[in-house]
């Protein structure tokens, strides 16, 4: 196992702050929403920006399976077609036994909008959890700086 998740061990859900578990009921309820006829793997996200607004996501799958979204697009997406610009934090409830963390394309977009973002990943039960901040999730992450030369 990574020395990351050696660090960020999976937690009972009710180390919680109610904050974040208003955010857990979020992503739960958007889980129930997922289009995943292809993959049946159903994933919800729940997401607050910087002005504290909750916006919440789900998978969004295609016949063609590259047209397919992931959850935390979907919610990261609608923040900003509704004048969000900040995640502050984002919490995912996925369909694997233990918590998942975001896929690489979605890692690269929570990173133009929450490069500093609290991450917390929920089982599909809802009994346990992980949390890390972003950074220690995608260290070498491309930036925008990087652009400049
Ligand atoms: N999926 C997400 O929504 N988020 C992730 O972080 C990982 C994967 C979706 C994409 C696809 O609809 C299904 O889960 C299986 O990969």
């Amino acid at each position: 196992m990574s020395s990351v998740l050696k660090s960020h061990p999976i937690q009972p859900i009710k180390q919680l702050d109610s904050r974040t578990l208003g955010l857990v009921k979020a992503a739960k309820m958007a889980r129930k929403k997922a289009y995943a006829p292809y993959s049946q793997y159903l994933v919800g996200c729940a997401l607050q920006d910087g002005r504290g607004k909750i916006f919440t996501g789900c998978n969004v799958e295609n016949a063609s399976y590259p047209a397919g979204l992931c959850a935390e697009r979907t919610a990261i997406v609608k923040m900003v077609s509704e004048g969000g610009a900040k995640i502050q934090h984002l919490v995912l409830v996925a369909s694997s036994a233990e918590p998942v963390l975001p896929c690489g394309m979605c890692l690269q977009v929570i990173q133009e909008f929450g490069p500093n973002c609290t991450v917390t990943s929920v089982n599909p039960q809802g009994t346990h959890f992980r949390q890390f901040k972003f950074p220690q999730l995608f260290p070498f992450a491309f930036t925008p700086e990087k652009l400049k030369g």
